[in-house]
C-alpha cells in the first residue's frame, strides 16, 4: 500500500525527486498497486500533438485495486458509509466484502445487457452506494462510464448520451435533495426519446415512486441483480485504456467529454488522496461533492477505495433540515476528514454559530476546500467554527482535466496561509506565463497558470475530438498545458488562484461556460442576442448576469426574465439560471463584430471607474446606456 509523506522535508525531497527523475518517482508509486502485467515504459509524451502515455505495456483492472486486494484485510470494514437525505432514514454501511459482491454482480448484469469492453455507459443517479457500484462495475468489465450530474436537464443528459454514443443508461426512479423531489426516470425517459443509442436502461428503485417502464428497454436494478452471478473476474485492461468520460464546460461550444485513462488516473487519485488528506487507516473521510463531478469521482469513489478508506457518501444538502446538517453528520459518524466547497461554507456562514451549539466535532482532524477560490473570511470562519482552530484546511486546486489535486497543502505538513492553495504536489511542474507567452520566474509574480510536464492523472483527450483537446489546452502556450486560471505566486512562493481568465464562470462551484447560457437564452422567442458574464456574488462566488437584446418593445420585463430563466433551467439545469437579466438596446461590439466582454464584466462587477480603451467600439455611447441600466437592477 501507499505510504504518505511524513514531514515538510520529505515533501521537499519528494518534490525534487519528481522533477529530477519523474519516471523513477512515479514507478515507485505505481509499484504499490496490483498489476496483471507490469508496465515497461513509464512515460511517453509530447505536448505538441499532444500525446501522453503513462505506464505503457502494463495491464490491470482498477477495481482489483479498489476491491479484490482489500478482501483479505478489510472484508468487514465499511467501504461506503451512506448518510441519507432525510436524517430520520436509515444509514447504510456497505463493507468492502459487500461492495465487492455487488460490483461483481452488477458487472454480470452489464454483460447480460451486452456491454463490452470500450462501450460507453451513462450513469444518471442519486447519491447512493449503487452509483459507486455502477461506476466500478463498468470499470470491471472495461466499459467507459460517463456520469452525468443528476441536476442536469433532460436535454443536457441527451446531449451527453449522444456525444458519447452510450449504449446503456443507469438511473433511479426518483430522488430527494432537501425537500426537492427530482423525477429522475421521467427526465431519463425524455432524454432517451432524444438519444437513439440507448438500448437498455436499468432503474434503481430508490424511493419506490411509480414510474413508467418501457418493455424490452427498461429493467429494475434489483430484478437483474437477483439473477446475477456473484462472481466476476475483472477484465484485463491496458494502462491507457479509457476509464471514464466526464463532461465539463469550456469557453466555447458545447460541453466537452474529458477522457481519463485507467492506470495514470488510478495512481494519481490514490497518491493525492493519501498525501493531501494524510488519511490514516480507520479514518472516516467525508467529501460532500456529488459523484456527477470530478471531485466525487476522485475523492468519494476512486481515491478512498484505492486506499482502503471508509468513504462517507452524503445524499443531502447543507441547509436541510437545518443549517447544522453538516455538523450533525460529522458528529453522528465521527468524521475525521471533511472536504467541501467554499460556496457551502459561505451559505452556512449566514446562519452564524448557533448551528454548532451542542455538536461534538472533536473527531475532525482535517478540513478541505475545493472548487473555487476560498475567500479569507470564509477560510477563517471554517477554520474557527468547524475546525475549532486546530484542524488544517487543505485548499485544493485542481480541475476535471487534471484528474486529481494539483496544488494544495499536505494536511499538518505544509504551513498554511489563508486563501492560498500553497504549493504544487510532487509531480506538478507549474509555469506562470505572461501575456506574451513567456514564463515568469521568481516570486512576487502574477500571470496565467500553466503546467509544463505531464502528470499521471492528466486527461488524455476530449472524447471524439482530439483537435479540440489540442486547441483548448495546448495551443495558447507552446508545449504547456494551459489551465484557464490566473494565479499569483507570493514572496514565499505560495500560489493563490485568482480565478478563470477565460469565459468560464464558477457559480456555487459549478463550472459553466458563458456561451452555453447565451445559447440557451437565445432560444427564447423574443431574444435577438445575449451576452453573459459572471459577477461577484456573496454566497455563490460568482453570479450570472445576462445582457439581453429583445425584439419586442412592449414585452413585459418580468415575463421575459422569468421565461428566460426558466428556459435556461430547462436546457441546462437549475444551477445555470441567470441571477440578473438586463435588457439592453445594443451590446458593446468592435468593428469586427466581437462583443467586448471585458466591458460587460466590469459593469456587472460595479467597477466602471476605468473601462479601458473603448475607442474600437462601433458605438461607444452604448456603454453609458448599459451602465445606467445596470445601476437600476443592481
Ligand atoms: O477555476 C478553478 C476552480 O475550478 C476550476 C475547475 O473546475 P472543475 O473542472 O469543475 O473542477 C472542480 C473541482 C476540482 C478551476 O479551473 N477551482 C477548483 N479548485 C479551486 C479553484 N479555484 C480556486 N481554488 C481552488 N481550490
Amino acid at each position: 500500500m501507499l505510504k504518505a509523506i511524513q514531514s515538510f522535508t520529505e515533501y521537499q525531497e519528494a518534490y525534487q525527486k519528481s522533477i529530477d527523475t519523474p519516471e523513477l518517482f512515479w514507478d515507485e508509486v505505481a509499484a504499490t498497486f496490483h498489476w496483471k502485467k507490469k508496465w515497461t515504459n513509464t512515460l511517453l509524451w509530447n505536448f505538441s500533438e499532444p500525446k501522453i502515455e503513462w505506464f505503457g505495456g502494463g495491464t490491470l483492472n482498477i477495481t482489483e485495486n479498489c476491491l479484490d486486494r482489500h478482501q483479505t484485510t478489510r472484508k468487514d470494514q465499511t467501504a461506503i458509509l451512506w448518510e441519507p437525505n432525510d436524517p430520520k432514514d436509515a444509514v447504510r454501511r456497505v463493507s468492502y466484502g459487500e461492495l465487492f459482491t455487488m460490483v461483481q454482480q452488477f458487472a454480470n448484469v452489464l454483460l447480460s445487457l451486452g456491454v463490452k469492453k470500450g462501450d460507453r455507459v451513462c450513469i444518471y443517479m442519486p447519491m447512493v452506494p449503487e452509483a459507486a457500484v455502477a461506476m466500478l462495475a463498468c470499470a470491471r468489465v472495461g466499459a467507459i462510464h460517463s456520469v452525468v450530474f443528476a441536476g442536469f436537464s433532460s436535454q443536457s443528459l441527451a446531449d451527453r448520451i449522444t456525444d458519447a454514443e452510450c449504449k446503456v443508461l443507469l438511473t433511479a426512479d426518483s430522488m430527494t435533495r432537501g425537500e426537492k423531489k427530482i423525477d429522475l426516470k421521467g427526465i431519463a425517459d425524455a432524454a432517451m426519446a432524444a438519444s437513439p443509442t440507448i438500448e437498455s436502461c436499468v432503474v434503481y428503485q430508490h424511493k419506490g415512486t411509480d414510474i413508467l417502464m418501457q418493455e424490452g428497454r427498461d429493467y429494475y436494478w434489483h430484478h437483474l441483480m437477483e439473477k446475477a452471478n456473484a462472481s466476476h473476474t475483472a477484465v484485463e485492461m491496458e494502462s491507457e485504456d479509457p476509464l471514464f468520460i466526464l463532461y465539463t464546460s469550456g469557453s466555447t461550444g458545447k460541453p466537452k467529454g474529458v477522457l481519463h485513462t485507467i492506470a495514470g488516473y488510478m495512481v494519481y487519485a490514490a497518491y493525492t488522496f493519501k498525501n493531501v488528506f494524510q488519511y490514516q487507516d480507520g479514518d472516516v473521510f467525508c467529501c460532500t461533492a456529488d459523484i456527477g463531478w470530478v471531485t466525487g469521482h476522485s475523492y468519494i469513489v476512486y481515491g478512498p477505495l484505492l486506499n482502503g478508506a471508509t468513504t462517507l457518501m452524503f445524499e443531502g444538502i447543507p441547509s436541510w433540515p437545518d443549517a447544522g446538517r453538516f455538523w450533525s453528520v460529522i458528529e453522528k459518524h465521527k468524521v475525521n476528514i471533511f472536504y467541501t466547497a467554499p460556496t457551502a461554507i459561505r451559505s452556512l456562514e449566514v446562519f452564524g454559530t448557533e448551528p454548532f451549539v451542542g455538536k461534538d466535532l472533536s473527531s475532525l482532524k482535517v478540513l478541505g476546500s475545493v472548487g473555487e477560490p476560498i475567500n479569507e473570511e470564509a477560510w477563517h470562519w471554517y477554520h474557527e467554527n468547524a475546525g475549532k482552530g486546530r484542524c488544517p484546511i487543505v485548499d485544493t486546486w485542481w480541475q476535471t482535466e487534471t484528474g486529481g489535486i494539483m496544488i494544495s497543502p499536505l494536511a499538518n505538513i505544509t504551513p498554511l496561509k489563508p486563501a492560498f492553495a500553497t504549493l504544487p504536489l510532487p509531480g506538478v511542474q507549474l509555469a506562470i506565463m505572461d501575456e506574451k507567452g513567456t514564463e515568469i520566474h521568481g516570486n512576487g509574480v502574477e500571470g496565467n497558470l500553466c503546467i509544463k510536464f505531464p502528470w499521471p492523472g492528466m486527461s488524455r483527450t476530449i472524447y471524439g475530438d482530439h483537435e479540440r483537446f489540442h486547441q483548448t489546452y495546448f495551443s495558447a502556450y507552446a508545449n504547456h498545458y494551459f489551465t484557464g486560471d490566473g494565479c499569483k505566486r507570493d514572496e514565499d512562493g505560495y500560489i493563490r488562484i485568482t480565478g478563470r481568465v477565460d469565459d468560464v464562470i464558477n457559480v456555487s462551484g459549478h463550472r459553466i461556460g458563458t456561451g452555453e447560457v447565451e445559447d440557451a437564452i437565445n432560444e427564447h422567442g423574443y431574444v435577438v442576442e445575449s451576452a453573459v458574464v459572471g459577477y461577484p456574488h456573496d454566497i455563490k462566488g460568482q453570479g450570472i448576469w445576462a445582457f439581453v437584446i429583445c425584439d419586442r418593445e412592449h414585452h413585459s420585463y418580468e415575463e421575459l426574465c422569468n421565461e428566460a430563466k426558466a428556459h435556461v433551467t430547462k436546457v441546462i439545469g437549475p444551477f445555470a439560471r441567470p441571477d440578473r437579466i438586463q435588457v439592453v438596446k445594443a451590446l458593446p461590439k468592435t468593428r469586427s463584430g466581437k462583443i467586448m466582454r471585458r466591458i460587460l464584466r466590469k459593469i456587472a462587477e460595479g467597477d466602471t471607474s476605468n473601462l479601458g480603451d473603448t475607442s474600437t467600439l462601433i458605438d461607444p455611447t452604448v456603454v453609458d446606456a448599459i451602465k445606467a441600466g445596470a445601476d437600476m437592477i443592481r
